[in-house]
């Protein structure tokens, strides 16, 4: 019963590697339709940042798995949305909505997420950000794993080159001067990881609408996005 009246409400997908525009756009569309929004990849990233709070080994990380779903089934974490439209993190009353953005937090996050118990254990608690009126969900597979039953899916891409100067721009405006080619290596091997692990890879479902975010403003993509809305819901 739970499930059938949560499948009633309507959820659209925006899923695609780093730096494709998945965050900005889902944000954009969750508050021009005034829906809520999944940030998927936070859930990911506040396992990893857990992780090595408590001192788990990443170098022998398949040796882990059992410790890390127990953190990702044990996370302790309030999405506080603030005055200025951000939300803030709070883990263990502690507010982590800056630490976990860091490269390396993202490099974490793509190794504990290709532990299939800790996709396991993070399944339920994705699903149950779905709540009326809707659901904006932003991620790897929330169109494949997470809400197969979506009536729009989306999947952005664009070149590793692009991702990585946005990347670069997204680091300079907090302050952080990052390497380009450094990022671009980087985007290619988390790129490389989410799509060739066996649980939930990075792939575009079936009926999603791809598109290439490579030469579009961030209002042209919201704009494709919103009248790909109008069409289903
Ligand atoms: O912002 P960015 O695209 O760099 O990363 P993110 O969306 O915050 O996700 C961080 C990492 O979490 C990704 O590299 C994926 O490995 C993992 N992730 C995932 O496996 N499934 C999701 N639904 C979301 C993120």
């Amino acid at each position: 019963m739970e499930q059938a009246s949560k499948n009633g409400i309507p959820v659209i997908t925006i899923d695609g590697p780093a730096g494709s525009g998945k965050g900005t756009i889902s944000q954009r569309v969750a508050e021009t339709l005034g829906w809520n929004m999944l940030d998927s990849g936070a859930l990911y990233r506040l396992v990893a940042l857990a992780a090595q709070r408590k001192g788990v080994n990443f170098n022998q990380i398949d040796a882990e798995e059992k410790s890390l779903a127990n953190i990702a089934e044990q996370l302790n974490v309030v999405f506080k949305p603030c005055a200025n439209g951000g939300v803030e993190i709070i883990m263990d009353n502690d507010d982590v909505s800056q630490a976990i953005r860091s490269e390396d937090c993202g490099c974490a996050a793509s190794q504990v997420a290709a532990q299939k118990p800790v996709r396991a254990a993070l399944l339920e608690r994705q699903r149950q950000f779905r709540e009326a009126p809707g659901l904006v969900a932003d991620g790897r597979d929330m169109g494949t794993v997470v809400f197969p039953d979506a009536k729009l899916k989306v999947f952005l891409t664009a070149s590793p080159q692009i991702r990585g100067e946005r990347r670069r721009n997204q680091l300079k405006e907090s302050g952080i001067d990052a390497n380009l080619a450094g990022l671009i290596k980087d985007i290619e091997e988390r790129d490389a990881r989410d799509m060739n692990r066996k649980d939930a890879p990075l792939v575009p479902a079936d009926d999603a609408i791809i598109i290439d975010t490579g030469k579009l403003s961030i209002e042209e993509v919201v704009k494709q996005v919103l009248d790909a809305v109008k069409k289903v819901y």
